[in-house]
């Protein structure tokens, strides 16, 4: 299939890239390269060792989004262009629902003019809200804390009213819980720009004395150690994901969960990072950081079921690829 990919040159997208082209797919990317590099898309080629198209566009820009539906056959679209920072989106919510929210309107929009009617979803756990762990795709969404969250419960309540409206167009929203890791080749990975608020990328800027030493958010949550607990998943085991949501789409929207379904505390991380890596991460114990919640993982067996796809790579793998790309990294 022609896959037109938004934000392709991005975290998730450039993996996803790769397991599309080395699933026999075509890609043609999206991406402003408002939160991404140019290179990135050369790093993919190189990697599959198979050509892209790129075109350097906003995807808010019906305009240039139209040329793209006009000189190829796409067959489906995955859209991950969007801001992601969750503080910067309460600093600056005008600009991320507009990014986030015109995106997909004008992405879906051009789909229906040009009658395709695959589309992939970026959505994020974080529509969940601070409910009962493990999460389910049938829990009711709970208020996100912030403009971010919002743009993505919003987003899947247009995409849904989109497929209820339109039969034939076929909807795959994924839930992401904690995206980490990079590609095995050490060539891609993630990069933030600044100070990283996540934690992976935190503690692989420690670890390369670039960062003093880890600031561990709260230890006095109800866990198994007192601190945060996530569902890390190795990026690749979602750009997995991906590929498998789209080769199984069916008519009508479904949702599915992306996650391991296995809850690993910041302290747990910070063990498996030291192990994986004979590398020491010092880091001490602060207050806990506003809008955070506990746990966080997800009931994985919807994709399992539906999709036959499953998280393979486990937390040391996710320390040891994540380590490797930050070592090799060159801002
Ligand atoms: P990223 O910032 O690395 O990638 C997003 C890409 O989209 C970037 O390359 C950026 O340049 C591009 N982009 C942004 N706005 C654009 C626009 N208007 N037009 C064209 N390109 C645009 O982020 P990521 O981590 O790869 O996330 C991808 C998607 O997954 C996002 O929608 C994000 O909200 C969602 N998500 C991410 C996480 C996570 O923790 N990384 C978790 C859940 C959901
Ligand atoms: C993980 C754990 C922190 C940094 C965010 C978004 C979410 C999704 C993924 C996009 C928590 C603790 C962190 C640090 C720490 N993104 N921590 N010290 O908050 O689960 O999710 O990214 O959709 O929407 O909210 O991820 O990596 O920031 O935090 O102790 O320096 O690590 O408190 O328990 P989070 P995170």
């Amino acid at each position: 299939m022609n896959i037109l990919v938004t934000g392709g040159a991005g975290y998730i997208g450039s993996h996803t890239c790769i397991a599309l082209l080395e699933a026999g797919h075509s890609v043609i990317i999206a991406d402003n390269l408002s939160n991404s590099k140019r290179e990135t898309v050369m790093k993919i080629m190189d990697i599959a060792d198979k050509e892209v198209t790129f075109y350097e566009i906003d995807v808010t820009d019906a305009e240039a989004v139209d040329i793209i539906f006009r000189n190829y056959k796409i067959d489906g679209v995955i859209h991950f262009a969007g801001l992601k920072a969750v503080g910067e989106s309460v600093e600056k919510p005008l600009e991320y629902y507009y990014n986030n929210i015109v995106s997909t309107m004008v992405i879906t929009k051009a789909c229906q003019k040009y009658g395709v009617d695959r589309f992939v979803f970026s959505s994020s756990a974080t529509v969940y809200g601070d409910n009962k762990v493990p999460f389910v795709e049938t829990m009711d969404l709970l208020p996100t804390t912030n403009p971010y969250g919002e743009t993505k419960a919003m987003s899947e309540r247009i995409l849904t009213d989109i497929a209820n409206a339109n039969p034939a167009f076929s909807v795959s929203i994924l839930r992401y819980f904690n995206p980490v890791g990079a590609h095995e080749s050490g060539l891609i990975g993630e990069a933030p720009n600044g100070i990283p608020n996540n934690l992976m990328p935190y503690v692989t800027q420690v670890a390369k004395g670039k960062l003093e030493k880890l600031r561990v958010f709260g230890n006095n949550y109800p866990t198994v150690d007192g601190t945060g607990v996530r569902d890390y998943i190795h990026v690749l085991d979602l750009a997995e994901g991906h590929v498998a949501a789209l080769e199984n789409l069916t008519e009508g929207v479904h949702v599915y969960n992306l996650g391991t379904g296995k809850g690993t505390s910041v302290l747990e991380l910070v063990k498996a990072f030291e192990e994986a890596n004979d590398i020491e991460v010092p880091y001490e114990i602060v207050d806990r950081r506003p809008g955070d919640i506990a746990s966080c993982y997800a009931d994985a067996s919807k994709a399992k079921q539906e999709l036959g796809w499953t998280a393979k790579r486990d937390i040391i793998a996710m320390c040891r690829d994540a380590w490797r790309f930050e070592k090799n990294y060159k801002e």
